[in-house]
Parts: structure tokens; C-alpha cells; sequence
């Protein structure tokens, strides 16, 4: 189960990969295939990162440094370290590295591509999310927002790392996107699909939000049986973040009938074969992301369902995004501005 999974996972990457780099040259737009293939490469490896994040928090190891940042317990290389050590100490390497790859991203984004052209735009938000994330990761160690704090501080700031990460993953897809010759998009001239688009990546980051209180309450408030759970879900005396997690898989109810909708109704109204593939890619994720959800819950979460369905969720994500993306984009028919022509193409 576990490695078929893997394997549908990897290939709808490639497939996302060919795809923005084979089908989707938009005429007259500047590519610049060295670029894309690094762009590539970071959005991978922030993925993993993303990955090892979540796998701190599974394992209770974000106290593992002390409350001290950037130091780990007051030391740059910690003596005799215990595995929380270990754990928390490689999500601080891992992420600082992907720090100085979007950085490498930005500058080559601005050395490669003129002025005006989306990638700037995209390695830009790409920089400035990557920066934000550091700085919530950094908040969580400061304030001790780890381990077993089950404080509104710490609620609060779950969401907002959420938050932050799917907009760093959505920079980075982008930058993908354009560097492989996708279009780009015209939210003028886009009135209706616009809204589609907007409402549908804000239900992604509300039930993503959701999801993750779901797994601070999963990791701080562990039932021991699938019965517990439940009683703890509707039992007046729990903690809130229990009785929330049933507002999760409602909301991916909801959702899953609103990407139905909007799926449909973009392929109808931008009836490209990129928007087609894209809806087709969501809707195949969302379901399932849901089964996996499903499973999450009866297993009662172990930590490698937690990672696989946070995996998912990432995907899910991208694929909205380059739904979007496709879904406002400028046709062939629409005047391509100067700025993205043709120039140092690699
Ligand atoms: C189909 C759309 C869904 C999406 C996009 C989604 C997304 C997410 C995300 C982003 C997290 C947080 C992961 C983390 O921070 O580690 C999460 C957690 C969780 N979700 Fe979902 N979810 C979906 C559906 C469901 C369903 C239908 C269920 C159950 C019936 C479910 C059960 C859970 C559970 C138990 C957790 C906490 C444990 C964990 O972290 O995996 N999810 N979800």
C-alpha cells in the first residue's frame, strides 16, 4: 500500500513535470530550461523539508534545540545530543539549505529573465515566503509553541506555518510554471474564473488550517482506541482542539462538492487541454486524499499515514495552483507584453 502510493505520488509529479515543460510552451513567451530544471529541484526538495517539519511535530521533537534559535541548547554543535536533538537539528539544517536555494532561485530568476517577466514575480513571493517561514519557525522555538504546549499561541500559530507553506509551495510551482513557457495569467480579463479559482485555493488553505489543528490535536491528545476518539470528539469536557477535529473531514466534504463544481465549470468556460488535465489531476488527488484521510482516522494516525497524507495535501495543492494557473491564462490569440519575449533562452 505504502510504496503503490509512493509510486502514484511520483508519477503525478512527473507527469506535472512533463507536462509544464513539454505541452505548455505558451508562443513567444522567454523560457529558460537550466533555470526550470533547478526551479524544479527546489520545489522537490522544500517538499521533503515540508515533510521533515511535520515529522518534528509527529514525534514531539520541537523542544529538541531548547528554546534557544538559532543556537540548538545554546550550542552550534550540540554534545551528546538525544534524538529529539537529532530530529529538531535537521529540520533547522534542511531548512536553512532550502533558505539559501530559494535565495540561488531569486537572483538567477533576475539575472535570466527581463523585467517584467512572471518568474521575478514568482521567485520574488518565492523569497519572501521562504524568509516568513524561517521567521514562524523561529516564533514556535522563542515562544515554546512545541513539544506538549497546547496554547492558543500555538494553535494560532499551526495555522499560520500552514498557511505560509502552501503560499511558498504555490511560489515556487509558479516559478516552475513560467520558467517552463507556461502563460501568463490576466486577472482582468478573467472576471468569473477569477472567483473560481480564488475561492477554491481559499478553501484549500481553510481545510489545510483545519487539518492542522486536526494533527496538533492528534499529536497532543492521542486516543488509544477509535472509540476513545470519538468520545473525545463530542464530549463536552475535552479540550477544544479535540472537539474541533471533527470540523475537518466536514469541511473536505464541502470542498470536494465545490471542486466538482469548479472543475466543471472551468473546463467548460477555458476549455484548454491544460485546465482538462489540471481538473482531472485535482479531482483524482482529492479522492484520494480522502481515502487516505479515512484511513488516517481508523489507524488513529500513525506518524507515516501523517506524512502521507500531509504529502498528498501538498499535491493536491500544487495541482490547484497550476489549475489555476492554467485557468487564467492569457491565450494564444491575447498580446504577449514585450517583457516576454524571447531573450537569453537556455
Ligand atoms: C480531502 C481533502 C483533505 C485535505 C486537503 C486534508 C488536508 C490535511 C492537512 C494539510 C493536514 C495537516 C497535516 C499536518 O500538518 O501534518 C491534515 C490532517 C489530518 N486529516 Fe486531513 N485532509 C483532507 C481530508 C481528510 C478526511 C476526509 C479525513 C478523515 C475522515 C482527514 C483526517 C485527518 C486527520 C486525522 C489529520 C491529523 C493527522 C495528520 O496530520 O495526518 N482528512 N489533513
Amino acid at each position: 500500500m505504502r510504496v503503490s502510493l509512493t509510486r502514484m505520488l511520483f508519477r503525478t509529479l512527473d507527469d506535472l513535470r512533463l507536462f509544464t515543460h513539454r505541452v505548455l510552451e505558451a508562443p513567444g513567451m522567454q523560457t529558460n530550461k537550466r533555470f526550470a530544471r533547478y526551479a524544479w529541484a527546489v520545489l522537490a526538495y522544500n517538499l521533503l523539508v515540508i515533510l521533515w517539519g511535520a515529522f518534528v511535530r509527529a514525534t514531539g521533537s520541537g523542544a529538541g534545540c531548547g528554546s534557544h534559535w538559532p543556537l540548538c541548547n545554546g550550542e552550534v554543535v550540540p554534545q551528546a545530543p538525544e534524538v529529539e536533538t537529532l530530529i529538531e537539528l535537521a529540520h533547522r539544517l534542511t531548512s536553512g539549505l532550502a533558505g539559501v536555494f530559494v535565495v540561488i532561485l531569486f537572483i538567477w530568476a533576475f539575472r535570466a529573465f527581463r523585467k517584467g517577466h512572471p518568474v521575478r514575480r514568482a521567485a520574488t513571493l518565492s523569497l519572501i515566503f521562504i524568509i516568513t517561514e524561517g521567521l514562524v519557525g523561529a516564533g514556535l522555538v522563542l515562544f515554546e509553541w512545541v513539544a506538549d504546549d497546547a496554547s492558543l499561541g500555538r494553535v494560532l500559530s499551526m495555522a499560520v506555518h500552514l498557511v505560509n507553506t502552501m503560499l511558498l509551495l504555490a511560489s515556487l510551482t509558479l516559478t516552475v510554471w513560467w520558467a517552463g513557457g507556461g502563460p501568463d495569467i490576466d486577472l482582468r480579463r478573467r472576471g468569473e474564473a477569477r472567483w473560481l479559482v480564488g475561492i477554491a485555493l481559499l478553501g484549500m488553505l481553510a481545510l489545510s488550517s483545519a487539518g492542522a489543528l486536526t494533527a496538533l490535536g492528534d499529536t497532543l491528545f492521542r486516543p488509544d482506541t477509535l472509540a476513545e476518539g470519538f468520545r473525545q470528539d463530542f464530549s463536552a469536557a475535552a479540550h477544544f482542539l479535540e472537539r474541533l477535529r471533527i470540523g475537518h473531514p466536514l469541511l473536505a466534504i464541502l470542498f470536494g462538492v465545490y471542486l466538482l463544481f469548479v472543475t466543471r465549470h472551468l473546463a467548460s468556460l477555458r476549455p484548454s487541454p491544460a485546465v482538462k488535465h489540471f481538473a482531472r489531476i485535482v479531482l483524482t488527488l482529492f479522492v484520494v486524499q480522502f481515502l487516505a484521510g479515512l484511513l488516517n482516522v481508523f489507524l488513529l494516525a500513525p506518524v507515516w499515514m501523517q506524512l502521507a497524507h500531509l504529502l498528498l495535501a501538498d499535491f493536491l495543492w500544487i495541482s490547484i495552483v497550476l489549475l489555476g494557473a492554467s485557468g487564467l491564462a492569457v491565450t494564444a490569440a491575447e498580446p504577449v507584453p514585450e517583457a516576454l519575449h524571447p531573450q537569453r533562452s537556455g
